[in-house]
């Protein structure tokens, strides 16, 4: 079974890494795939994305990562995908998930939305906040991988350097 992991990732939190870690045990071949999405103010580009995922999934043999732009049925047919993973943290997260998960059945109706739900030592862990608590100051150590924790620190150095 393949299975696309699909997010902004912007950047991997311990969250992601714990559903991505219960999705490869479930998935012969699973994609975690990067939204290529112009309109969204990132701070990190997708290229910068792309290799910090590979640096902290490259344990994970049957892990892949990639990106993709338009819709998230086309670009899971097209990689031979039946299954979209979703981790879910908080019930606050449950409506915009089934409102999603019911779109993609409709355009897609092969492809199931499987949802996981995140360990609850992450489950208030969200890349949106720990950019909110670095960029105030706060110590971020344990929400993300030590590699992605640098990367924060320099990226948001700069842009605090440069206001
Ligand atoms: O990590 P995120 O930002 O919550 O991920 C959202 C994502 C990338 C899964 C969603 O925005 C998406 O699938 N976008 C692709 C465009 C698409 O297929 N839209 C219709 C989905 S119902």
């Amino acid at each position: 079974m393949v299975a696309i992991y699909p997010g902004s990732f912007d950047p991997i939190t311990n969250g992601h890494l714990d559903v991505i870690a219960r999705g490869a045990r479930l998935a012969d071949r699973l994609i975690v795939a990067i939204l290529r999405n112009e309109s969204k103010q990132a701070l990190f580009s997708v290229d910068e994305r792309i290799s910090m995922l590979k640096e902290v999934l490259g344990c994970y043999e049957n892990v892949e990562v990639d990106s993709f732009h338009g819709l998230l049925v086309d670009y899971a047919a097209q990689r031979g995908a039946t299954v979209i993973l979703r981790g879910i943290r908080a019930i606050s997260d449950y409506e915009y998930e089934l409102q999603m998960a019911l779109m993609n059945r409709r355009l897609h109706s092969e492809i199931e939305t499987v949802f996981l739900m995140a360990g609850e030592a992450y489950s208030f862990i969200s890349s949106r906040l720990v950019k909110e608590v670095i960029r105030l100051g706060g110590n971020i150590s344990g929400l993300v991988p030590p590699a992605v924790e640098g990367r924060l620190k320099e990226r948001i150095g700069e842009e605090l350097g440069s206001q």
